[in-house]
């Protein structure tokens, strides 16, 4: 197992690039799995989730190259079995997302359901739900969703009981397929939709509304990509410098990011006293000696997004007054709270409200990740903690950071990582 060591409180200082997005690579690999051709990609993040995203689906007969260096991925996608196991799935829910491209193109698939994780229960219900809408027949045994398609796959109108994004994404893969128009109403608006709608849309299907919380999908045949499919930037990892940058009362220049995908989250910001230049590709931070506190409450996209909650958290622990931080998709993610009381934070929950009484000086302690965005709250705030922090556990953190060390000792910061 490895683990991080930090050392702080220090100062950021120069430039960073953005890696490509996890929650939007994911998707757009798993539609490969609607094709029998070769699939090119590029940017690809060097990411645990990605590798295991390739090794699931060569798992069931596809094959795939992948050079690490440049980000470049081809897979070659047909499979013989339509069997997404547990062994994979447990690793990473993402791993539901096989299950619409399945059904979609072999009108068959057994897909383990993925089980809840650190943040919660994590059911797909809503999935399934809507599949079954549109002429699919799903059950469940054994811990696995058994989908069929007895006669074919029509068009329907959906509408979600609550936002769901990987929902709306595996309702897309099967949508596009499917015989005549589909409406899902109260779809997911998140950027890392837009990107997966338009890569559909670059292989011929015919959706309106993208960015909205009304899809129509014309349903009709799917050709691959004619160009290599590019990852666009991760918005979680540009939030994360962010605060990185917020804590550390730092300049930094965050580049290869998407500033018009972080409206909620550079505004959030502002509020406690950033000074923000955005570009079209680009944002200069500059953070302020002392930082105003803030209260905001999580929300699907277009508001402040969960992935944002833990880092946004570690950054209130270091204002000038109370802060209010309320997590509304999630009921347990504020596993984050116990490791950074121990640094000193001075944090109270009630239900699903933290309430963060700030500044607090905080000292070094050893820490444990719980999950993947909760451990960067935690590098965050061992930045700007006095004295030197352990966290363990990072591979949770290696699922969804590129490197995330080495750019950060780019900026300035001491931080190692070690065996343990
Ligand atoms: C996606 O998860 C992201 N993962 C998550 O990012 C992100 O936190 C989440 O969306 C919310 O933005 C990927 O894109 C791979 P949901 P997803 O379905 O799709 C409930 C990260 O850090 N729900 O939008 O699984 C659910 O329990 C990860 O990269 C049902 O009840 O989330 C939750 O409370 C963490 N039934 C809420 O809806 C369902 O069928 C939103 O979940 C589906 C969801």
């Amino acid at each position: 197992m490895n683990a991080l060591r930090i050392h702080g409180p220090t100062r950021l200082a120069g430039k960073v690039r953005v890696s490509g997005s996890k929650n939007t690579a994911l998707p757009v690999l798993f539609a490969a799995l609607l094709f029998d051709d070769e699939i090119r990609y590029e940017n690809v993040p060097r990411l645990w989730d990605i590798e295991t995203t390739l090794q699931m689906v060569e798992s069931m007969g596809a094959s795939f190259t992948w050079n690490k260096e440049t980000g470049q991925v081809s897979l070659f996608p047909t499979v013989k079995s339509k069997v997404a196991p547990y062994e994979w799935v447990k690793r990473m829910r993402a791993g539901i997302l096989a299950l619409g491209p399945l059904v979609a193109r072999y009108g068959e698939a057994k897909v383990s359901l993925p089980g809840g994780c650190a943040i919660g229960a994590r059911p797909v219900n809503f999935h399934l739900d809507a599949m079954k809408q549109m002429g699919i027949q799903v059950g469940v045994e054994q811990g696995y969703i058994i989908a069929s398609v007895p006669s074919k796959i029509r068009g329907a109108e959906i509408v979600f009981p609550q936002v769901t994004v990987t929902g709306t994404e595996n309702l897309l893969f099967v949508a596009c397929l499917a015989d005549g128009n589909t409406v899902l109403k109260n779809a997911a608006q998140e950027p890392e939709v837009i990107a997966l709608g338009n890569f559909l849309q670059l292989c011929g299907a015919k959706i309106d509304g993208l960015g909205s919380s009304t899809l129509t999908i014309h349903g009709g045949k799917l050709h691959p990509p004619k160009m290599p499919y590019s990852v666009p930037p991760d918005r979680i990892e540009t939030g994360t410098w962010i605060a990185a940058a917020a804590v550390t009362k730092s300049e930094i220049e965050i580049q290869a990011c998407n500033p018009l995908e972080l409206t909620s989250v550079l505004s959030a910001y502002r509020e406690m006293g950033l000074k923000i230049e955005e570009g079209k590709d680009f944002l200069k931070i500059s953070a302020p000696q002392s930082l105003r506190p803030i209260s905001l409450s999580t929300s699907p996209y277009p508001g402040f997004p969960t992935d944002m909650q833990a880092q946004m958290l570690s950054t209130a622990c270091f204002a000038q007054g109370t802060s209010h931080i309320t997590e509304t998709i999630f009921e347990n993610r504020f596993m984050h709270v116990a490791e950074l009381q121990r640094l000193g934070a001075k944090i109270e929950v009630n239900g699903n409200t933290a309430t963060v009484t700030g500044p607090a000086d905080l000292q070094g302690a050893p820490l444990m990740a719980t999950d993947l965005r909760a451990s960067a709250s935690l590098v965050v705030a061992a930045l700007a903690a006095h004295g030197s922090t352990k966290i363990s556990r990072i591979y949770h953190l290696d699922r969804g950071y590129q490197r995330l060390e080495e750019k950060l000792r780019q900026l300035g910061a001491q931080i190692e990582r070690i065996a343990e």
